[in-house]
C-alpha cells in the first residue's frame, strides 16, 4: 500500500478502505510515514471529509494505536469530559473539582492548545510544579483517593492522536468534523471512564462555526460512544465570543480560583455550573438534572470545590498556595491597555482573533517547537454585549515585548465592532445531545 495513492484517492474524494485508514494509523504510530504526507492526507480530508464508516474506523485505530487505560480499579462510576476547544475556556479545572467534591470520580486526560484555542494541560502547567505526566498506578490512585486527576495524554496513549493532534495544529488542519470527532473519541475510548460529556462548542472561536456543524459533530461523537458501549451526552454551547474575561494560561487559572470561590465572571460561572451538573448527573450522583444543578452550586458556595482543586494540585505536585493567593502567579512583565476607539454597544467580540491575538503575545504556539510564555495573554474588560464610551479600557495584554503587545492590539481592534444597539442574546447552552 502506497501513502501517495491513499492521498489521491482522498484528494480525489474516494472513501479509503478500512484496510488504507489501519496502514496509515500505523505508519503514523511508527513514524514510517513522514510528516509531510500525513499533513498531506489530513488537508485532502479537511476538504473532502470522512463517511461514518472511515471516521469510525479512523477513531477506533487511532484508539488502539497505543495503550489503553483500565479504570476498573476506581470505585464507582468515572465521568470523562472534553471540549472540542474554546477561547478562554477554562472550564474544564471548574466543573472538574465541583464533580468529584459531589463525588463523581473523573479521570480525565486533557489536550495542549490547538490553533487558537487553549489546552487544559497548558493551563495547569502554569501552577508552578504541576505534574501532568504521570504514571497508571500514581493516577488511579490520585483519583481514588482525591476523587480527581487531570493529566497530559500521556506516556503511550492514543501515540497516533497525539502525533496527527500535534501536525494539524500546525498545518491548517484543525477544522474538520470527521478529524475532530476521531481525534476526540479515540483518547476518550483510550482513556477508559464508563460516562463522557462532550461540550461542543459554537461560534467564531470555535472550530465549529455554525450550530448545524456542530450538531453533526456532536451527533457524531455521541453515536460512536453508543457503538462502543460509552454513553455520551454532548452539549452544544456558545463560543461566539471568549468564555469569561481571562484568555493566557495563568490569567485563566487565576479565573478558574475566582469562579471556584464564587467570584467569576457570570457566563463562566453560569456555563460551568450546567457542565458539572451534567457530570454529576452522569455520574449517578444525582436523580435529576435539577438535583445536580443544585448539589454543583452548593459546592462552589460551600468552598468544597476549591478545596478539591487544591486537593488535585497538591496530589499532583503543584504548590496551592499559588491558587490561595493567586497574586503569587508571575505575569508577562510588559502590559499594555487596550482602549474603544468609540461610544458604544460592543455587537462583536470575534473570539477566533481574540484567540490568535493571544498566541501573538505568546499565550500559545506558533508552530510545534514554540515555547509557551505562561504569564501572557488577555484580560477582557469588556465583552459581546457591553455598552462602552470612547477611549475606556476594553482590555490588557501581557507580553514579553512591547513588539508583541503592539502586533496582539491590531488583531483585538479587528475583533471588536461597535453598533448602536446591543446584539441579541444568545443562550450559552444551546442544544443537548444524548
Ligand atoms: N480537541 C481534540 O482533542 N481534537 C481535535 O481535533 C479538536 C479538539
Amino acid at each position: 500500500m502506497h501513502m501517495v495513492d491513499i492521498i489521491r484517492k482522498k484528494r480525489d474524494g474516494g472513501a479509503l478502505s478500512d484496510a488504507e485508514i489501519d496502514a496509515v494509523v500505523r505508519g503514523c504510530t511508527d513514524s514510517s510515514i513522514p510528516d509531510y504526507q500525513l499533513s498531506a492526507l489530513m488537508m485532502a480530508i479537511c476538504f473532502q471529509g470522512m463517511t461514518a464508516r472511515e471516521t469510525a474506523r479512523l477513531t477506533r485505530a487511532m484508539a488502539h494505536s497505543g495503550d489503553t487505560v483500565d479504570l476498573s480499579g476506581v470505585d464507582g462510576v468515572t465521568v470523562d469530559k472534553h471540549s472540542t476547544g474554546g477561547v478562554g475556556d477554562k472550564t474544564s479545572l471548574v466543573i472538574v473539582p465541583i464533580a468529584a467534591s459531589c463525588g463523581v470520580k473523573v479521570a480525565k486526560m486533557s489536550g495542549r492548545g490547538l490553533g487558537h484555542t487553549g489546552g487544559t494541560v497548558d493551563k495547569m502547567e502554569s501552577i508552578p510544579g504541576m505534574r501532568t505526566a504521570i504514571g497508571r498506578e500514581e493516577f488511579l490512585s490520585i483519583v481514588n483517593r482525591v476523587g480527581c486527576a487531570v493529566i497530559g495524554q500521556s506516556g503511550n496513549l492514543c501515540p497516533a492522536d497525539k502525533k496527527l493532534y500535534a501536525l494539524r495544529d500546525v498545518t491548517g488542519t484543525v477544522e474538520s468534523i470527521p478529524l475532530i470527532a476521531s481525534s476526540i473519541m479515540s483518547k476518550k475510548i483510550a482513556a477508559g471512564s464508563d460516562r463522557i460529556l462532550l461540550d461542543v462548542k459554537v461560534g467564531s472561536g470555535a472550530f465549529m462555526k455554525t450550530q448545524a456543524d456542530a450538531e453533526v459533530l456532536a451527533r457524531e461523537m455521541v453515536e460512536i460512544g453508543r457503538q462502543v458501549g460509552r454513553r455520551t451526552v454532548a452539549l452544544i454551547t456558545d463560543m461566539d465570543r471568549p468564555l469569561g474575561c481571562a484568555v493566557g494560561n495563568a490569567l485563566e487559572i487565576i479565573e478558574v480560583c475566582e469562579t471556584l470561590r464564587g467570584q467569576g465572571p457570570a457566563d463562566l460561572t453560569a456555563m460551568c455550573l450546567e457542565l458539572a451538573a451534567n457530570m454529576i448527573y452522569l455520574g449517578e450522583k444525582a436523580g435529576t438534572i435539577e438535583a445536580a444543578r443544585a448539589m454543583a452550586q452548593n459546592a462552589v458556595e460551600s468552598g468544597a470545590a476549591f478545596q478539591k482543586l487544591c486537593e488535585m494540585v497538591e496530589a499532583q505536585g503543584g504548590d496551592s498556595a499559588y491558587l490561595r493567593d493567586t497574586a503569587r502567579f508571575r505575569l508577562s512583565p510588559v502590559q499594555r491597555t487596550v482602549r474603544a476607539p468609540q461610544s458604544g454597544c460592543i455587537v462583536r467580540a470575534d473570539a477566533e482573533q481574540i484567540g490568535r491575538a493571544s498566541v501573538l503575545l505568546g499565550a500559545g504556539r506558533e508552530t510545534k517547537e514554540s515555547a509557551i510564555d505562561f504569564g501572557a495573554g488577555i484580560v477582557l474588560h469588556k465583552n459581546k454585549g457591553d455598552r462602552v464610551e470612547a477611549g475606556e479600557a476594553i482590555a490588557t495584554l501581557y507580553a514579553d515585548s512591547a513588539e508583541k503587545c503592539a502586533e496582539a492590539e491590531k488583531r483585538l481592534h479587528a475583533a471588536f465592532t461597535f453598533g448602536a444597539e446591543p446584539p441579541a442574546e444568545q443562550p450559552l447552552v444551546l442544544e443537548r445531545i444524548e
